[in-house]
């Protein structure tokens, strides 16, 4: 492919900060789940030993969140909803067929939903985690406030990892996407394929205005 065809989709920090929120994900999520089900006790070993799980845990989850809201000041103006997702929600159905339906700009709604849904279910991770962390901060909780909390903290888990095992395979399955995150760069027909509005935005910045005639 010609370096004319490659369109620079994410920078080298920006790639960095996206695999330091997956990684810490999969260390949390998988440590999490050995907490939760006694036949998944083994996934705390992800994190060394069961001990140290219990320990290292939250503060992964910090740094995740922390991570994440990077990345969420960074995109959150492209994940704003417009009318072109409507269109694209109606017909999920040709979506599904690979087919591509309205205006998309950096993001299409698929995309803008998992941001959403995975900013909410962090921050109801973060606080509930606060509320449920011993030995800091629990012992300042009543009892009902911490059950409450633990409820929370493992439904909005459930949450989030459904959320990011739609995102891994929609990352996978748009054949040309997974290039974005790794190498940072998509096609130029990638792009007027999948996301027309920001490839046109895109070429618009790289063609130089028309050269003014000063004249003699
Ligand atoms: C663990 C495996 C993961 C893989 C293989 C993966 C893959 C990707 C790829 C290929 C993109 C670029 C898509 C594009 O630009 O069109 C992307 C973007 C993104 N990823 Fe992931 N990702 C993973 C985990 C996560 C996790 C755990 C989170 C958050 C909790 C996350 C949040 C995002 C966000 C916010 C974007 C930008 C898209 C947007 O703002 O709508 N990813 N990911």
């Amino acid at each position: 492919m010609k370096q004319h065809d490659r369109i620079t989709r994410y920078s080298a920090p920006e790639r960095i900060n996206h695999w330091l929120v997956a990684i810490c994900f999969v260390l949390a999520a998988l440590s999490g789940l050995g907490f939760f089900f006694p036949s998944f006790n083994w996934l705390m070993g992800v994190l060394g030993t069961p001990q140290l799980a219990r320990i290292l845990h939250p503060f992964v989850g910090v740094v995740m969140f922390a991570a994440f809201m990077i990345m969420f000041f960074r995109y959150w103006r492209h994940n704003l909803i417009n009318r072109d997702d409507l269109e694209w929600a109606k017909n999920i159905h040709k979506i599904a067929q690979n087919q591509e339906v309205g205006d998309t700009g950096r993001y299409n709604f698929g995309q803008k939903c998992v941001f959403w849904a995975a900013i909410v279910s962090l921050l109801l991770l973060l606080v509930s985690g606060i509320v449920i962390w011993r030995p800091w901060f629990a012992g300042s909780f009543p009892i009902p406030v911490i059950r409450l909390g633990l409820l929370v903290h493992s439904v909005s888990a459930v949450v989030l990892i459904v959320v990011i095992m739609v995102h891994i395979y929609a990352a996978l399955w748009v054949k040309g996407t997974i290039t974005a995150m790794v190498e940072g760069w998509v096609s130029a027909s990638w792009a007027k394929k999948h996301h027309p509005r920001w490839y046109r935005a895109i070429r618009a910045k790289q063609t130089p205005p028309p050269q003014q005639d000063k004249g003699p």
